[in-house]
C-alpha cells in the first residue's frame, strides 16, 4: 500500500511511554547538533522538523537521491539494508560510497540512541546562512 506525502509528513503522537532518542547529525565541515527524536521518524522527516536545508527533491520517495547522507560503519548494524530501490538511486549518486544511505528511507528506532550521521553537501541547499533549529 502507498501513503501518500501529506500522510507520511503527519507529526507522530508522542506517548508518555516513547524512548527519546538522541541523534547527532553533522555538516561536512564537522559542525554537530544533537537533537531528540523517537522511534518510526524517517531522518528526512527529523532533518525538516529541526530546519536543516535538505533539498530532498522528491519529497521522501527515493527517484532524486538528495537526501545523501553517510554513516559510520559502527552504526551500520542497527539499520535494515539498503532495499534494491534504495541501492538503485545510490549507484547514482557519483559520491556516494558503502557509508551512503538516504535519509528518506531510514526510520529511527529505539536502538538507535546516540546515532550519528553526516548531511552531504550535494544534499544540502546553497545558503550563506542557516541555523538549525
Ligand atoms: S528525498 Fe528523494 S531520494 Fe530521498
Amino acid at each position: 500500500m502507498q501513503t501518500s506525502a501529506a500522510a507520511r509528513m503527519e507529526p507522530t503522537p508522542v506517548d508518555d511511554d516513547d524512548k527519546i532518542l538522541n541523534i547527532n547529525i553533522y555538516l561536512a565541515d564537522g559542525s554537530h547538533f544533537r537533537r531528540e527524536a523517537i522511534a518510526g521518524l524517517r531522518l528526512l522527516d527529523l532533518l525538516r522538523m529541526y530546519g536543516f536545508p535538505v533539498k530532498a527533491e522528491c519529497g521522501g520517495a527515493c527517484v532524486c537521491g538528495t537526501c545523501h547522507i553517510r554513516i559510520p560503519e559502527r552504526w551500520h548494524n542497527v539499520l535494515p539494508p539498503p532495499t534494491d530501490e534504495e541501492l538503485a538511486k545510490l549507484d547514482d549518486i557519483p559520491t556516494a560510497d558503502e557509508s551512503s544511505r538516504l535519509a528518506c528511507q531510514i526510520e529511527t528506532t529505539d536502538e538507535m540512541d546516540g546515532f550519528e550521521f553526516v548531511i552531504q553537501p550535494d544534499s544540502l541547499v546553497p545558503q550563506t546562512y542557516w541555523v538549525a533549529g
